[in-house]
This record gives C-alpha cells, sequence and structure tokens, in this order.
C-alpha cells in the first residue's frame, strides 16, 4: 500500500475532542518510550510528523494523522512513565482507557512491545486489559535493530507465552524496526488488508 497525503490533523485533549466523521483508524500504544511516535514517521516517510524524544512521556495528547483523506493514524501517550508523577500518570491513563473504551470505530490497535526486553507486567497487564474490554490488537516489537537474532525470538517467544493466561489464540506479531524500515511493508500490509475488509462489510 502507498500512502500518499498525510497529515497531523488534530492533537486531542479528550475523547470528546476527537474527530467525529467514524473513518477507520489504528492506534499505537506501549509503554513510554516503546517507539510510537517513531514508527509512524518511519511508516509515513514524514520524519517530523510526530514528536520523537529520548526523555520518556513526552506525546502528551492523542494524535490523529489523516491518511489520503480516508483513514487516521493514532498516536497515544504512553503508559507506565513513573517519574511523571502519580496524578499526571493517572490521568494518562485515564485518558487512554477512555478513548480505547469509547472510539467505536478503531479498526485495530498495536500494543508496541520493547524487543530489547523479556516480558514486562506492565506490557502484560495492558495486553489484558485490551482483552477484557474486546479491543482488536495485534503486538508489533520495536527496536528489532537492537537486540541479537537469538535473543529477539526469546523475548518474542516469552511474551506470547505469557499471554496464554488471559488470552486464546496466537496474536499476530509484527516486528520493526524504525531505524532499518523492518517491518514497515508487513505493518501497510496489515493497515491494508483491514480496510479491504471494512470496505467490504
Ligand atoms: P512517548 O511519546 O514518550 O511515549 O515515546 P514514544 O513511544 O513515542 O517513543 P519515541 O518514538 O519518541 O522514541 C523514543 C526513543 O527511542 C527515541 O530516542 C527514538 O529515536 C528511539 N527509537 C524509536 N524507535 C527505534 C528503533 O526502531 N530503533 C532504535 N534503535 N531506536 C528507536
Ligand atoms: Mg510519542
Amino acid at each position: 500500500m502507498q500512502i500518499k497525503i498525510v497529515a497531523h490533523e488534530k492533537a486531542a485533549v479528550s475523547v470528546g475532542d476527537c474527530p467525529v466523521d467514524g473513518l477507520a483508524e489504528f492506534a499505537f500504544i506501549g509503554r513510554s518510550n516503546v517507539g510510537k511516535s517513531s514508527l509512524i514517521n518511519k511508516l509515513t516517510g514524514l520524519k517530523n510528523l510526530c514528536r520523537v524524544s529520548k526523555t520518556p512521556g513526552r506525546t502528551q495528547l492523542i494524535h490523529f494523522m489523516l491518511v489520503d483523506g480516508r483513514w487516521r493514524l493514532v498516536d497515544l501517550p504512553g503508559y507506565g512513565f513513573v517519574k511523571s508523577g502519580k496524578k499526571h500518570r493517572e490521568k494518562l491513563e485515564d485518558l487512554i482507557a477512555s478513548y480505547f473504551v469509547e472510539r467505536n470505530h478503531l479498526s485495530c490497535c498495536f500494543l508496541l512491545i520493547d524487543s530489547r526486553h523479556g516480558p514486562q507486567d506492565t506490557d502484560l497487564d495492558f495486553a489484558a486489559w485490551l482483552v477484557a474490554n474486546a479491543v482488536p490488537f495485534a503486538l508489533v516489537f520495536t527496536k528489532c535493530d537492537k537486540p541479537k537474532a537469538a535473543i529477539l525470538q526469546r523475548n518474542v517467544d516469552a511474551f506470547i507465552e505469557a499471554m496464554q493466561g488471559f488470552a486464546t489464540g496466537s496474536p499476530r506479531v509484527i516486528l520493526t524496526s524504525s531505524q532499518t524500515g523492518e517491518g514497515r511493508r508487513e505493518l501497510l500490509g496489515f493497515i491494508n488488508s483491514c480496510l479491504s475488509c471494512e470496505e467490504t462489510e
């Protein structure tokens, strides 16, 4: 799939502030600093579309990117950033939860997991929450340019195995790197297949 025109359309402060036209959307969620904004930039080929930073907690609002006037990419704040302070963290987590519960034209959520580490409780808890709330999602491992192949495979397998405690079946898994572009075509192909399914419904 080719992306032709992308625009940063809106930074929403609440779910009530989000676009209401019902276009299909794909949301990127994961721990703070996992690489959500970088991956959206890589997918669209626009380096400065979303704000990327070494400092965790950079994305604070719900950012909507309109793609070819037809569908949207959504850059969400990260969860689990302890240093931001309890009140602020809870506010962001409420914003994230209400986004997933209230947006009813979400085609798929991409749950981003840092491929350099074994399963983390915060990520497993979030995956369990998505399952409990019937939010459709795929696992997207990030920073796959960093670990050695064997470690990468071990971390992916361990995460999928840990998910068996609360999920039935195997999730769709996509390995990515915003540095090398690994997984870009697969992710775009997956988005395209979701869009095609919705158009024929
Ligand atoms: P928040 O908005 O704070 O939640 O972070 P985020 O998940 O949007 O992460 P962001 O895209 O801002 O990236 C965080 C850091 O990870 C930046 O320093 C990026 O350059 C780096 N990074 C992101 N993706 C990759 C990747 O695929 N490989 C490598 N090596 N570094 C990456
Ligand atoms: Mg971000």
